[in-house]
């Protein structure tokens, strides 16, 4: 459980801040909201102090003994600030003290995480551009905003990422001191990243495929990630169970033939590749065009071929410096014979890194957590157990060590 400090400032993306606030508060954090007065046009004060159970600050006038505008910001394990406008962001980059949310910027001595949400022009504007530049040398992590809808009409770079987006980012800020860094540093800028998420599906009719158990979410993870790191991301999207993370470029894909089409045509264009989608190893021999009717008691048999192995053809495509890490699903009795297997695939597929997680008992499908082993050519490199944004961090901590070596 930790202490969290959620600023909101005056944009009409306040309401998402309610949706936010309910995920952090569920997990069990304490979370003290501080609204800016122009954010009580858009959402009032009671629905804070109803949301958080707790007392909320609006500003430095009122319980004035207990210091609120030192003592807010001095107790806080991480200050959360959603929506965060263009008038706020030049107010903490100029380092003012003109209400109780800004008196907290300069107090605190945890990460400072920002969301920002305006329209594009005002995103765009050099004005903002130098104040977010600004704040991110001082150490504060400022988020890219997601590219779509804002209100209105206008449409592009400026919208607040969805609460379950910014809530990820803020528990892997909270869990590794390292991970605030990287995202500060933003230390993947320029670098091209492709990754595949989630399970394919082979169709044996219009209206029934053979699948597999894998949400997405891992590989949702590694883009989240290294998106806020500052790459250039593109996810190749299989059937996810997961949410796609601001900023990052979509490319959905079927089957495993649809994935190994996208995966080659994007790899020219990149850096790091992870292959963290569950690629189907099989598909219908012959798929029907119409949907299949039962017949009586005789059965149904279904004639299945092998799918390319999408990996290998990277591997075997593979431009000069570039990375590639591949994931293996593997149920082994004990940590040595897993390791042994994922040695033995990683000399087969012949990529730079192989995650390796044991999903005896369908472990790690869907689920949040997960405990990989990470190998290369001269053996096992790391483990690390957790949240999937943290080990996302670590895999991509991996990949960019291949990168620079
Ligand atoms: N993979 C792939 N194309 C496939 C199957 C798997 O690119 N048709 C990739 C996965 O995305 C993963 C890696 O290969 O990065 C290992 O996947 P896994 O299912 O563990 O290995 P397989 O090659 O299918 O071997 P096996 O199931 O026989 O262990």
């Amino acid at each position: 459980m930790s202490r969290l400090l959620l600023g909101v400032a005056g944009g009409i993306a306040a309401y998402k801040a309610c949706s936010l606030l309910r995920l952090l508060t569920e997990a069990g954090h304490e979370v003290t909201v501080v609204p800016t007065a122009s954010s009580l046009n858009f959402v009032g004060e009671a629905t804070w102090a109803a949301l958080s159970g707790r007392p909320v600050a609006t500003d430095v006038w009122t319980n004035v003994h207990e210091v609120p505008h030192v003592r807010l910001g001095q107790n806080a394990d991480l200050v959360l600030i959603a929506p965060a406008t263009a008038d706020l962001i030049a107010r903490a980059a100029a380092g003012r003290a003109d209400d109780l949310l800004t008196n907290v910027l300069l107090t605190a001595r945890c990460p400072v995480l920002m969301a920002p949400a305006m329209h594009t022009e005002m995103w765009l504007h050099p004005a903002t551009v130098a104040n977010v530049a600004t704040l991110r040398s001082r150490g504060v992590i400022v988020l890219n905003p997601a590219d779509g809808r804002l209100t209105g009409a206008d449409s592009g770079p400026g919208r607040l990422p969805e609460p379950e987006d910014i809530y990820q980012v803020a528990l892997s800020v909270l869990a590794e001191a390292q991970i605030a860094t990287t995202l500060q540093a933003q230390d993947l800028a320029g670098v091209r990243v492709l990754i595949s998420a989630g399970g394919t599906r082979e169709h044996l009719d219009p209206v029934r495929y053979l699948g597999n158990s894998s949400s997405g979410k891992m590989g949702t993870a590694l883009a989240r990630a290294a998106v806020q790191r500052g790459a250039t991301v593109t996810l190749v999207a299989a059937n996810l169970q997961a949410e796609i993370p601001a900023g990052v470029t979509v490319v959905t894909a079927t089957s495993t033939a649809d994935l190994a089409l996208r995966m080659r045509e994007l790899a020219q264009q990149a850096d790091v590749i992870v292959m963290a989608a569950a690629p189907a190893d099989y598909t219908p021999s012959s798929p029907s065009a119409t949907k299949l009717k039962k017949d009586a008691d005789h059965g149904l048999t279904i004639n299945l071929t092998q799918t390319t192995d999408v990996l290998a053809g990277l591997v075997h495509d593979r431009i000069p410096g570039q990375t590639i890490v591949g994931f293996a699903a593997e149920t082994a009795p004990t940590a040595d014979q897993l390791i042994d297997l994922g040695r033995a695939k990683l000399a087969r597929k012949g990529c730079d890194l192989l995650v390796l997680n044991d999903v005896s008992g369908g472990r790690v499908f869907g689920q949040n957590t997960n405990s990989i082993i990470i190998i290369g050519p001269d053996g096992v490199l790391g483990s690390v157990t957790g949240d999937k944004n943290v080990v996302a961090h670590h895999i991509l901590n991996s990949a960019i060590a291949g990168q620079t070596s």
